[in-house]
């Protein structure tokens, strides 16, 4: 077993960007759905766009820990960077093909060495770095949930830890969106990835991938909302500019979950939302790692 992962018990309790880019394909919230989508107008604003990095105002609270929140344009994709302040061991989290130069070179300036490419679920929208990381970084190894379907170095599980330094994030199995998602949670609570499950005022689409919005209630409710109130939740994506929210905020407002769960599969089963762009180039690269022979 790989030195970055244990695997205990299943615990059971366990910038503002202003621009809306990318296309909301895998399901937002009702204001997202309905708001006017801005478009970029000019490649070049793109391109600009594509290489910078927004950091999030709210960091970590944990001492010795480094947090970078990162966007990727075209696909409204949060990338994110965990290292150990002291023995300089960093994971990422969702890193994407077009910005992988970017990454690496923020990785390099702060001198980090990177042990570990994790993504949340096999992605539909866009397609992961990890396996062109591989290639470039020594002994990096890359890691998905077992239920993904797709391949990996590790294959996770409810319950496992993925070790960097001091710190650990415990894998949460949060199916809904596909059978492979999972959530991440910090060792105190205090942050989680969740990858497509819960997303800011939102949740990811079921009707595709293995989707089920019955699971996927039942992940959000008895997985995601079983944590702390001030517990702070990091999406896979927002199409509205938003960055964060916490557990408390969106068992109160977000729009979907605060509904009984017949209400929820009925919303769910009319979104009538577009087929993301590039699925079917994304989905068979992201069951071989992102890589294509
Ligand atoms: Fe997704």
């Amino acid at each position: 077993m790989c030195s970055v992962l244990t695997r205990i018990r299943p615990i059971h309790r366990a910038v503002a960007l202003s621009l809306r880019l990318g296309a909301n394909t895998e399901g937002s919230s009702y204001a997202a759905t309905q708001s006017r989508r801005l478009s970029p107008g000019k490649n070049s604003v793109v391109d600009l766009q594509r290489n910078a990095r927004f950091y999030c105002s709210r960091m970590a609270k944990t001492e010795g820990l480094l947090f970078r929140q990162l966007f990727e344009v075209e696909s409204s994709t949060y990338t994110y960077l965990l290292a150990d302040t002291n023995t300089r061991e960093a994971i990422i989290i969702d890193p994407v093909l077009e910005t992988i130069d970017r990454d690496l070179s923020l990785i390099e300036e702060l001198g980090l060495k990177l042990i570990l490419a994790v993504n949340t679920h096999c992605h539909a929208d866009h397609i992961t770095s990890s396996g062109l990381m591989k290639k470039r970084i020594a002994g990096l190894k890359s890691a998905i949930s077992k239920f993904s379907g797709a391949s990996a170095d590790i294959l996770l599980s409810e319950g496992d830890k993925i070790r960097f330094g001091k710190h650990y994030l415990t894998v949460r199995e949060t199916p809904g969106h596909t059978d492979g998602c999972t959530t991440f949670v910090s060792a105190d609570e205090s942050m989680a990835f969740t990858g497509d499950a819960l997303l800011i005022r939102g949740c990811g689409r079921t009707d595709f991938q293995q989707g089920s919005p019955e699971r996927l209630y039942k992940s959000i409710h008895e997985v995601i909302f079983q944590l702390p109130e001030d517990c702070l939740l990091y999406p896979a994506h927002d199409y509205k500019g938003q960055t964060v929210t916490t557990v408390g905020e969106e068992r109160k407002h977000n729009p979907r979950l605060t509904k009984k769960l017949e209400e929820f599969v009925k919303i769910m089963d009319n979104l009538n939302l577009p087929k993301p762009k590039k699925i079917d180039i994304a989905v068979p690269a992201n069951l071989l790692c992102g890589l294509q022979d």
